[in-house]
């Protein structure tokens, strides 16, 4: 592999190659813990642009997950209360913790314009997905 390619730049074309190649991956992007604030930071995304660049633990999907550890899968967001939007053609979405030596530093989100994609497959998907990101932080 090109080692000279930044961290940023591979995380970045991972989310390219999610959204381009599974049809109801619509937005996909990763946030991470913005150093020692009780808060996520956008970062590397393939999507439409969001406001929601800084998310405090607790809110949203995303929040949320930060507190927890666990995966949240929502298959309606018209359906949860605690829901950040950031587009009205988002359906669903789904939120995979990131651990780095049992520490969660972030996670990956994925948006859907589709009712209901998301499976158990996504999610051990995600879960490989986040285990070798994990190895090139
Ligand atoms: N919907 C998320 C906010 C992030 S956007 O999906 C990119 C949430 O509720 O936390």
């Amino acid at each position: 592999r090109d080692e000279n390619k930044s961290v940023d730049t591979r995380l970045g074309e991972i989310c390219e190659l999610l959204r381009n190649n599974i049809d109801y991956y619509d937005w996909v992007g990763f946030y991470f813990k913005n150093g020692d604030k009780e808060e996520l930071k956008l970062g590397p995304y393939a999507g439409t642009p969001t406001d929601h660049t800084i998310i405090p633990f607790g809110k949203g999907i995303c929040g949320q997950v930060a507190v927890s550890n666990q995966n949240f899968v929502v298959p309606d967001v018209a359906a949860q209360d605690n829901y950040i939007a950031c587009s009205i053609t988002v359906k669903a979405e789904i939120v995979v913790p990131l651990f780095v030596n049992g520490e969660n530093v972030g996670q990956i989100d994925i948006d859907s314009n589709t009712p209901d994609p998301f499976t158990e497959e996504d999610e051990r998907f995600l879960e490989f997905i986040n285990q070798n990101v994990a190895e090139i932080l």
